[in-house]
């Protein structure tokens, strides 16, 4: 069951908190309705306070902003509604006077149609670019292969300069990088150092397993049901890729790396992450991303449990306990928002269930990654009309689904639950118009209409709020080591309703337990976990106490109990 105890290399990136900001909705400095350098620069106190350690910026280089900025124009220049790069280097150094720093994106599987490589490679075969993307010619006047986008459709567009068809495997605005020619290579490099000696943190790797293509890029069979993504991922050169750009880039800087990495699963995630492989430090699995949804779709519910969900943090876990490290995330800019699908926004429940979750996000073993807003608790929003969605995804699907005869408001119902945009409403900052986020006649996407409710204002008066939650758990993690390198130890991992497990090394252990459930219930623990003393550390509720060996849980509860 548990892991077997190895000694943990220590790094400072794995005693780090993360907070992931989405620059386009954190906060808008010069009303124009979009979010901007300025504004994070002007909350850097915020986030201070917060206790946060690196910051990962989703990207703000220029782009015309066909997927908010992941379709990349010019990887060395800032985007123009966000700013200039003198910005950028005032929001570094700031970072920096506050001890904090800063991880970039890196999105390098493809770039934007409008990069300066794409425009040259476009014209003509014997293009010097030419090879910096990935074409193919048809013979029959279809596309290629049956490879398609992962935002819908084939993955291929044919350019009437040459005929022939480029790869895509999202947006018709994303053509893929063809990391096969060594020039490419080269230029990433380069580009990453450019950032590197700014001073920057280190890296979050864009969709990296897609990086190295399967040889002949051959159809997916039909019968092929693993989701979407196994067949495009983990490519034949990738670990060479990942290995060369350690050896020319990563080693010579002390930063930290992950990558978002989908469609991999926890043995092949040692490849990219032990030690003595030289690639990765983490990476973002994907098996809780999609626990609630059917394989290879982003829309379609399927039913979750509890059980499955600890299941996989502990195959997580166990597969890199003697080697590597995990990140730990619940929710990011392309999910639902947490409190809505893991807890619950019902307002009787969201304040307590968001403690609750923010209590097995940093407690887990592994480097935890808050997404902006999560720590006050912000919800889903349910907006009336496809008109009021901004997602490329979420359009793309509309378009599709429709033509295909689905009924509106069944699309309707899946954008509420799944819709990449209820995590990108702005950040809400109090109860004034746009929640404080800008002070424009209108924003680039609507302020979910619960900021009267839920905002940072109203968070950092309530001494009880999720906020002050948060601050209270990051500093607990602070003052007690075992919360990042104790060894984690599962306990009753078939119980539907609470989730508990014990994080312990040689001076310590502790005992997390977690009610994901609205109703109050008792949970016992069994002969296997030995204890004299039980003092509580924090909860949500007044008070949570062990009697003899069994706790009254209350709604959502959470708890951790120091057990000596
Ligand atoms: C990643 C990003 C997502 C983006 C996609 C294409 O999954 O997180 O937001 O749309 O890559 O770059
Ligand atoms: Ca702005």
């Amino acid at each position: 069951m548990a892991s077997p105890t190895q000694p943990r290399h220590p790094a400072w990136w794995k005693e780090s908190v993360i907070y992931q900001i989405y620059p386009r909705s954190f906060k808008d400095s010069n009303g124009d309705g979009i979010g901007d350098l300025r504004g994070i620069l002007e909350k850097l106190d915020y986030l201070q306070d917060l206790g946060i350690d690196l910051i990962w910026l989703c990207p703000i280089y220029r782009s015309p902003n066909d997927d908010n900025g992941y379709d990349i124009a010019d990887y060395e220049a800032i985007m123009e509604e966000f700013g200039t790069m003198d910005d950028f280097d005032a929001l570094l150094a700031e970072a920096k006077r506050r001890n904090i720093g800063i991880l970039m994106d890196l999105v390098v599987n493809h770039s934007s149609d409008e990069h300066r490589w794409f425009q040259e490679a476009r014209r003509s075969k014997d293009n010097p670019y030419r090879d910096f993307y990935i074409w193919r010619t048809s013979h029959d006047g279809t596309v290629p292969n049956n490879w398609e986008s992962l935002f819908g459709g084939s993955a291929w567009e044919l350019t009437p300069e040459t005929g022939e068809y480029y790869l895509h495997q999202f947006s018709i605005k994303q053509p893929d990088l063809n990391w096969e020619h060594e020039p490419l290579r080269q230029e990433v490099y380069r580009m990453m150092r450019f950032w590197l000696d700014k001073g920057i943190a280190g890296f979050r790797m864009d969709v990296i397993p897609l990086i190295s293509k399967k040889v002949g890029l051959p159809n997916r069979p039909d019968d092929f049901h693993e989701g979407w993504l196994r067949w495009y991922a983990n490519g034949p050169r990738l670990h060479e890729f990942l290995q060369e750009m350690h050896r020319e880039v990563l080693q010579h800087y002390d930063i930290c790396t992950v990558g978002e990495a989908p469609g991999v699963t926890s043995q092949e995630a040692r490849l990219y992450v032990e030690e003595d492989r030289k690639e990765l430090d983490m990476i973002f699995q994907f098996d809780h991303f999609n626990i609630d949804r059917q394989p290879g779709s982003m829309y379609d519910r399927r039913p979750w449990t509890l059980r499955a969900f600890k299941q996989i943090f502990r195959h997580w876990d166990e597969a890199l306990a003697a080697q590597g490290w995990n990140s730990i995330y619940l929710g990011n800019h392309d999910l639902p928002r947490i409190v809505s699908r893991f807890g619950s926004d019902d307002p009787a429940y969201r304040e307590v269930s968001a403690k609750m979750l923010a209590t097995l996000l940093l407690t887990l073993r592994g480097t935890p990654y808050i997404y902006n807003g999560d720590e006050i608790g912000m919800t889903n929003v349910h907006f009336a009309a496809i008109d009021d969605y901004r997602d490329i995804s979420a359009r793309n699907m509309w378009q599709l689904r429709r033509a295909a005869g689905v009924p509106e408001a069944d699309l309707l119902a899946a954008l509420h639950d799944f819709s990449r945009d209820n995590a990108r409403t702005p950040m809400q900052w109090d109860d004034s118009p746009h929640g404080g986020f800008s002070t424009a006649e209108a924003t680039w996407i609507d302020v979910n209409p619960n900021y009267r409710e839920i905002n940072v204002a109203q968070a950092q008066a309530n001494p009880d709020s999720v906020l002050n939650h948060y601050k209270k758990l990051i500093r607990l993690r602070r003052q007690h080591s075992v919360l990042v390198y104790g060894e984690y130890e599962i306990i009753d991992e078939e119980n539907e309703q609470v989730y508990a497990y014990l994080r312990k090394d040689a001076q310590e252990c502790l005992l997390i337990m977690l009610n994901f459930t609205p109703k109050e219930l008792r949970f016992s623990l069994p002969e296997s976990v030995q204890f004299t003393k039980s003092e509580t550390l924090i909860t949500n509720y007044q008070a949570v106490t062990l009697s003899e060996r069994t706790v009254t849980l209350l709604p959502f509860a959470a708890v951790i109990f120091k057990l000596t």
